[in-house]
């Protein structure tokens, strides 16, 4: 039974994440969201806050979970029963980035990453911009879930 995992921090979760989460829940038996937690950063929203809002979001995806780790992706997949590792891949620097993570949690425990390439249509998105973009009062309605929006008007409420 193949059980991959989607890593990130996650705050918020976008457009871009969703499709990556979607495009493995078909091509995987199990996949957990999992959400780093970064203990030496604070984000604008909690680990807790982003749980919640993964949950909301991929609820219609049976074979998806959500979950939190702190400590080495690694760790985490040898103790889950962790058979690979998903990322989307927008460009080449995230390319350049991701393939060196990918060859250095292989080179610690033979773990396989699978890139999918990011969907064009959201390749330009990520967290920081839409963090952002709500910070200073844009209109983030097409670049996350309505439900992320709802709490990124919420948190960001000036
Ligand atoms: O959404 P992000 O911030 O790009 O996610 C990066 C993340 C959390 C997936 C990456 O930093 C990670 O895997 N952190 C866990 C610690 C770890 O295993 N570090 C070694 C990576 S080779």
């Amino acid at each position: 039974m193949s059980h991959v995992v989607c890593p990130g921090s996650f705050d918020p979760p976008t457009r871009g994440h969703e499709d990556v989460f979607a495009r493995a829940a078909a091509l995987f038996d199990t996949v957990t969201v999992l959400v780093i937690v970064n203990p030496e950063k604070t984000g604008l929203f909690r680990p807790d806050e982003r749980v919640e809002m993964l949950r909301a979001i991929t609820a219609g995806l049976p074979n998806v979970l959500v979950d939190t780790a702190t400590g080495l992706l690694v760790d985490y997949c040898a103790t889950h029963e962790v058979t690979g590792i998903v990322k989307g891949v927008r460009g080449v620097v995230d390319l350049d980035y991701e393939t060196q993570m990918a060859h250095m949690n292989r080179h610690l425990t033979g773990i396989e990453t699978i890139f999918l390439p990011a969907d064009p249509q959201v390749s330009f998105l990520s967290s920081t911009l839409v963090r952002q973009i709500a910070t200073h009062g844009g209109d983030v309605s097409t670049l996350v879930h309505p439900h992320v929006a709802d709490r990124l008007a919420t948190r960001t409420a000036r």
